[in-house]
């Protein structure tokens, strides 16, 4: 990381887990166990994630005709592919000082019914704006932008507040009912209340992008995973049978050192320019947005996004692991993780996961998360382009190691590990989300305040 990023940089734990209440130290697996949910004076005293995910963190405006309402955002997340639909939380339940209810800001997005969710080049703009959310409470969301002392435009397609120094503008509104590609019902509604927060379903329509970045002068940087350290051997031995799968249809290749654009990213394809921003608009009628070509379905622009390492039992008692970038924290009480996982049949690219029947059936999942370490990353490139139903011992190719008497198969590799119960499915067109509640945190004894994870939530500019 920069030097510069580094007031960014988010470091976790806090303090050590060895004596921590309510977390176990179990001496013969060198791990640290918690069950979930706490309880409300728990998170009424500290209400911070229990465990480390790793998440963007980005603003978003919007505006109903008389006031407009400014928010940070953390953990946005795309959630499926077509339509294009941006998944946003925000509480709604009296949790603690840092969750508190986003009353103000939601009944404004709730009325206009669209956003502006932007993204900040570090230093003084972006501090300056996160200043005014922590210095303005919600109730007075109206008078954040003044007290930015930003200068801001509006948007294109609607009419929240977008900052003139934000680099990246998703434009989008909240989605309206619809049919999946089975003529199934999708969006009935355009939000859900899961645990303390309500989640909206926002379907993007406008992408600016600045014209400087969009031409390849400027580059953004975003290292989509966190860097740890393990003090003690990664993993036990990896038994395995056979040979890896060779698979020569579509890979999706995979680096957490992303700079857009660079030769191996989709080029933003610009409809024209305005404001020093290169603007795209997204077709509006579904049948029109479908790109079955497997490189031109990818996502139309950056959007920062990180990776769970989704694991689940088959019935027959097979480990398999998904990596999965659309995956993000929605609620703190219970603590809820999203992965969202495909289920209709585009191409390649977009196709049903084996994973997607083994969660259903098992009702569980696992979710890891990996970090910048070579082992780490080949298993993610094998393992999210090998598919269960074709490699019966993918995970062991993969070269992980499975711990197998546990709720949902844990990667010993991985400094942490949640086990999720599902709750709910939401089809979305192309993903189907899980809601999956926390019931059980699990830390390796070598992630301390010594050796923490660290992560940066946010993407940096270069000028090249
Ligand atoms: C970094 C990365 C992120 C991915 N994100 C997703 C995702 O969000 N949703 C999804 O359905 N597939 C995603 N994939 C693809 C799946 O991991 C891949 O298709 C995998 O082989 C599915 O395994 P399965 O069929 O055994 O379940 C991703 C792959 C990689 C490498």
């Amino acid at each position: 990381m920069s030097n510069f990023l580094e007031q960014y940089r988010y470091l976790w734990p806090h303090t050590s887990l060895q004596n921590a209440p309510n977390w176990q130290v179990i001496e013969d697996k060198r791990i640290f166990l918690r069950n979930m949910p706490e309880s409300l004076e728990e998170i009424a005293l500290d209400s911070r994630w229990p465990g480390f995910f790793p998440s963007p963190i980005c603003f978003v405006t919007t505006a109903d005709g008389t006031q407009v309402g400014l928010e940070k955002v953390v953990g946005p997340s795309i959630v499926n592919r077509f339509p294009y639909v941006l998944a946003l939380s925000f509480c709604i339940l009296p949790l603690s000082e840092r969750h508190h209810i986003r009353r103000a800001f939601t009944n404004m997005l709730e009325n206009s019914g669209s956003v502006a969710l932007q993204f900040l080049p570090p230093g003084e703009y972006l501090d300056r704006t996160m200043s005014a959310i922590n210095t303005i409470p919600e109730e007075k969301t109206n008078s954040r932008i003044a007290y930015s002392g930003l200068s801001t435009r509006k948007a294109l397609t609607n009419d929240a507040p977008v900052f003139e120094a934000a680099y990246m503008v998703y434009e989008a509104s909240l989605v309206k009912p619809s049919k999946d590609f089975d003529g199934n019902p999708i969006y009935t509604q355009p939000w859900i209340d899961v645990g303390s927060h309500r989640i909206y379903f926002l379907e993007i329509n406008t992408i600016q992008l600045r014209q400087d970045i969009a031409e390849g002068r400027s580059q953004i940087l975003w290292r989509s995973l966190p860097v740890w350290q393990p003090q003690h051997e990664l993993q036990g031995l990896v038994s395995v049978d056979g040979d890896a799968i060779e698979d020569n249809g579509y890979k999706k290749g995979y680096t957490p050192h992303y700079a857009f654009p660079s030769p191996g990213t989709i080029a933003f394809e610009a409809d024209h320019v305005e404001n020093g921003m290169a603007v795209k608009y997204l077709p509006t009628l579904p049948e029109d947005q479908v790109e079955v070509d497997n490189d031109k379905a990818r996502w139309p622009c950056f959007f920062p996004s990180s990776a769970g390492m989704i694991t689940s039992w088959s019935p027959d008692g097979h480990p398999n692991l998904m990596p999965c970038g659309s995956t993000t924290i929605v609620s703190r009480h219970p603590l809820i993780i999203t992965p969202c996982v495909s289920y209709a049949k585009i191409n390649e690219r977009y196709a049903p996961r084996a994973s997607l029947d083994m969660i259903r059936k098992t009702g569980r999942f696992g979710c890891g998360v990996p970090f910048i370490n070579e082992v780490i990353l080949n298993a993610m490139k094998y393992a999210g382009n090998i598919s269960l139903a074709k490699d019966p011992q993918k995970v062991a190719h993969a070269g992980l190691q499975v711990e197998s008497d546990d709720w949902s198969p844990v990667l010993p590799a991985l400094p942490v590990h949640f086990d999720c119960q599902v709750v709910k499915e939401v089809s979305l067109g192309t993903h189907i989300m899980f809601i999956g509640e926390v019931q059980r945190i699990r830390v390796r004894a070598d992630v301390t305040p010594e050796n923490p994870i660290e992560w940066c939530p946010c993407p940096n500019v270069v000028s090249l």
